[in-house]
């Protein structure tokens, strides 16, 4: 049997480091901040973590708008305060992967100060600008994901210029050799380093239609339901051009060329659900250095009908060799907790860490955080700044790790920035480690039993159907085989099955009698 790679072998973590630990006081979290939490990752059972954006950038969304790719910013730290995390993460044997913008620069970025200075520029063509229309307005309907057009006039050399996100992040043309062959390089500078690994933004923008023809209205949109004009539109000629796999191939060929990195894309579907969408990126790439996130999770209802339907027939279409890395949430979606409920965050554990594939944990998941209220005048998150009151802001899921009740939880001795949960001086690190009962336990417990398992990690996968109420499945690895019940209500159910050893339950429970409680989730085995 080939070598498995290290991602079949790994539960990854990601940290969005402006919330994790501020080791400068300064109310930011930090690179040295991850480095000092190493150990808490070690004794949780993580394998790798993801790094959102360290490196050096105005911060309009909030290190998404790059401005140099090579270094990292003030705020965070140094390069060598990176080169000195990389280190202590590899010696205890966790692998880092960091977060690669391919789309867009900030319009900070010394190509874009050089692009927009004139006309003819050598680096004009290294962004997309285009001549107003004859009365003056932007070349086409294409919408920005923040809100408003998609263009922005530049005064200066009275041309629009393209940003698919805010107009502080122009979209680099990747149509332009020259501009793969400079983002190759930044690659290369982080795999050169020693990363193991990246994940690769919004990748949905990297190629557009070349006549920029305007996007044909979405035929669904409700717009009583929100504001959100981004969604008036089916996005047929703004994203997923024909280049896209051409381009991803770009960066992929860096990260083959060393040993053993892997590259994890983030593209949503512009239908949710809509697994030809992933699939092409298993079939265009090459699935030993690349998989997408699996984000179904994130719009799917708290129910064992919909989870068993869309993780069945996901897993019906991946062939061998291909990894699913299910995306339960992100520094972009409301939290675990309160998209399901706080009831429902040990089953949703237990079907994470026994899924096939790689499983993700964004931080803060492992103890039940939820989303916190930000008042206005605390509000950071440009998409709610553009947006106000629609619930689109993305501050609530970003608010900094509760570590203990100390005052700001621990996070920083400074005033933080983002406000911090109110529940903190009862929802915290410290005090969940003390509870043999609490979510962070079942996440440790959980994590040591899979690292143990070999039927986990690289077993097959068959779906059971015992309950409408219950999502079931099997794995299976040599002889091996594990039933997982998942209940998803909030009421007692039978169940009828052969396999009667308890190994794992969520709850108290000791010995499996045939039933499961409201919200449990078990391990059985058929074994005497
Ligand atoms: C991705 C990131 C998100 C960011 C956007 C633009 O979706 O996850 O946080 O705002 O890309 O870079």
């Amino acid at each position: 049997m080939s070598k498995q790679h290290w991602i079949h072998d790994t539960v990854l973590y990601q940290i969005y480091p402006r919330s994790f630990y501020d080791s400068d006081d300064n109310g930011v979290g930090d690179l040295n901040g991850i480095a000092a939490k190493l150990d808490y990752l070690v004794e949780l059972g993580i394998g790798a973590i993801w790094i959102s954006p360290f490196y050096p950038s105005p911060m309009a969304d909030f290190g998404y708008d790059v401005s140099n790719y090579q270094d990292v910013d003030p705020v965070f730290g140094t390069l060598d305060d990176f080169r000195a995390l990389k280190d202590q993460a590899h010696s205890r044997g966790i692998k880092v992967i960091v977060d690669f913008v391919p789309n867009h620069t900030s319009d900070e970025h010394p190509w874009f100060i050089e692009s927009r200075a004139s006309r003819d520029s050598p680096k004009r063509d290294w962004y997309t600008w285009h001549e107003p229309q004859p009365d003056g307005t932007p070349p086409n309907n294409w919408q920005s994901l923040f809100g408003g057009s998609a263009w922005q006039l530049d005064k200066g050399t009275n041309q629009y210029y393209l940003h698919s996100f805010l107009a502080k992040q122009p979209d680099l043309n990747w149509d332009n050799p020259e501009v793969r062959s400079a983002m190759a390089d930044n690659v290369r500078f982080w795999l050169e380093m020693g990363v193991d690994g990246i994940r690769v933004d919004a990748v949905n923008w990297l190629s557009k239609d070349e006549q920029l023809r305007d996007n044909p209205p979405n035929p669904d949109y409700e717009p009583a339901e929100g504001v959100d004009p981004y969604n008036a539109q089916i996005h047929t000629y703004s994203a997923m051009g024909s280049h896209i796999f051409d381009y991803l191939n770009v960066l992929q060929d860096v990260v083959k060329s060393y040993d053993d990195r892997f590259m994890i894309i983030e593209s949503y579907p512009d239908h949710p659900g809509d697994h030809s969408h992933y699939l092409s990126f298993y079939h265009n790439l090459d699935q030993t250095v690349t998989a997408p996130f699996n984000f179904d999770a994130i719009g799917l209802p708290w129910s064992a009908q919909a989870f068993r339907s869309s993780i069945g027939s996901y897993m019906e279409k991946l062939r061998p060799g291909d990894t699913a890395i299910y995306s339960m949430g992100n520094h972009d979606q409301h939290r675990l907790a309160t998209r399901f409920g706080q009831e429902s965050c040990r089953t949703a554990a237990m079907m994470l860490l026994t899924l096939p594939g790689t499983p993700i944990i964004y931080y803060g998941d492992e103890i039940g955080m939820h989303d916190t209220h930000i008042p206005p005048e605390f509000v950071q998150d440009p998409f709610e700044k553009n947006n106000p009151g629609h619930n689109l802001g993305r501050d609530p899921e970003r608010t900094p790790m509760q570590w203990s009740d100390a005052p700001h939880a621990g996070f920083t001795t400074a005033e933080p920035w983002l406000p911090i949960s109110g529940d903190y001086t009862t929802n915290n690190v410290v005090r969940d480690l003390q509870n043999p009962r609490s979510l962070l336990t079942l996440y440790r417990e959980l994590l040591q039993f899979r690292s143990t398992s070999d039927v986990l990690r690289y077993g097959n996968f068959e779906l059971l159907d015992h309950h409408e109420d219950v999502f079931a499945y099997k794995r299976m690895y040599k002889e091996k085989i594990l039933t997982i019940l998942l209940n998803f209500s909030g009421n007692d159910v039978d169940v009828d099955i052969s396999a009667q050893n308890l190994v794992f339950s969520t709850l108290e429970t000791t010995e499996f009698g045939g039933s499961l409680k409201p919200h449990e989730a078990v391990i059985l085995t058929s074994d005497n």
